[in-house]
């Protein structure tokens, strides 16, 4: 195929995109999901979405909104919010624009989509190992690499180790980094400690990123936005994403999300304690090493109990993600937190594996 071009067909080659699995009967852990949030909730506000618009005219009406809605909620003002459909279409968007040419850095193991679409974009990546002890990373040897590079990603917190890095230490990377872009993905940031939205009048080159596929439980909706500096907003709104990157359903579906916030907040709140009881119990295997989480998620390095865990809990239809050897960490498995019956029955699974 002559028409295609060199990076395209090595990455055909080399990795091509798998969509995770749809299993009949499975319990749906492998994609960090809100399987806390009711689906009659999810299916009300989508009736009421659907009843609510035409769907043969364009979507005009629900910008103003959403975008103070978002504003709003992100603590930030609505001239520093850009949406798109889904993250993963504004980190495409971003790369094979502003990025177009440079070269980035980010961390090992991290969200693998954000390094795809680097090699598709023919963005050379440098990536710094986490430590496995206690998946730190060493920020002053990350800004010495990154002398070279023009622009820094970190998922805050990281998926798939499920931690946050220590405000102060993104804080600092951030104001020795004032000639770079920086992307802090904060796909998961309702189920951690801090926000970085509000430093985005501060610093120009930084860009924030959001979902509502995560907490919000719309991850089939692929609602994403940004917030950023006026300036970033301004090229990203009227430049680069297109005229109506979202539909007027999804929209609307965004807005009745927000406006129900406690129901969202409620899910929060059982998944972070579901997760107490999670690390508790885990950390008490001595066969595997459990990390500390920050998300609705947890990470651990299975060692050479990978395959029976894997054999084992697939067999129980129980869908989780697999990395197996990665970076420093050996036999890696990450799983999202479910339901209290869904995640006692994977710890007993657990436990039982050993
Ligand atoms: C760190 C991170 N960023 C972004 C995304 C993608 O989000 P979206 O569904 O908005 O494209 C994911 C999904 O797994 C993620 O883990």
């Amino acid at each position: 195929m002559e028409w295609i071009s060199k990076e395209l067909s090595h990455i055909k080659n080399h990795r091509p995109y798998k969509r995770p699995e749809r299993l009949q009967d499975y319990y749906k852990l492998d994609s960090n999901e809100n399987m806390v949030l009711e689906k009659k909730f999810v299916k009300a506000i989508s009736l009421k979405s659907l009843y609510d618009n035409d769907l043969r005219e364009y979507p005009l009406e629900h910008f103003d909104l959403l975008f103070k809605k978002i504003s709003k909620y992100a603590n930030t003002n609505t001239k520093n919010v850009g949406i798109g459909s889904g993250s993963d279409q504004i980190m495409d968007l971003l790369l094979s624009t502003i990025c177009k040419g440079k070269t980035a850095i980010t961390i090992n193991p991290t969200f693998s989509y954000f390094i795809d679409r680097c090699n598709m974009h023919k963005i050379p990546t440098n990536i710094v190992n986490l430590s496995d002890l206690d998946n730190s990373l060493d920020f002053e040897f990350f800004i010495e690499e990154s002398k070279n590079n023009d622009i820094i990603y970190i998922a805050s917190p990281n998926n798939p180790t499920s931690n946050q890095f220590k405000n102060e230490d993104i804080t600092n990377l951030i104001e020795v980094s004032k000639d770079k872009l920086i992307i802090i993905d904060e796909a998961y940031v309702e189920f951690s400690g801090y926000s970085l939205s509000n430093m985005v009048n501060k610093y120009n080159n930084l860009i924030i990123m959001r979902t509502f596929s995560k907490a919000f439980g719309l991850a089939g909706a692929r609602i994403g936005y940004i917030v950023a500096n006026e300036e970033i907003i301004d090229i990203f709104n009227q430049y680069i994403q297109l005229p109506y990157p979202l539909s007027s359903f999804s929209m609307q579906l965004a807005i009745e999300a927000i406006e129900n916030i406690e129901v969202i907040k409620k899910s929060i709140e059982t998944i972070k304690q579901e997760r107490s009881k999670i690390y508790n119990k885990l950390s008490q295997i001595k066969e595997i090493k459990i990390y500390d989480s920050d998300a609705n998620f947890f990470f651990f390095q299975a060692f050479n109990h990978f395959n029976k865990i894997k054999e084992r809990l697939t067999n129980e239809k129980i869908l989780i993600k697999y990395f197996g050897n990665v970076g420093n960490y050996k036999g890696a498995i990450r799983a999202t937190i479910g339901t209290e019956w869904m995640n006692d029955r994977l710890i007993s699974l657990l436990e039982e594996s050993k």
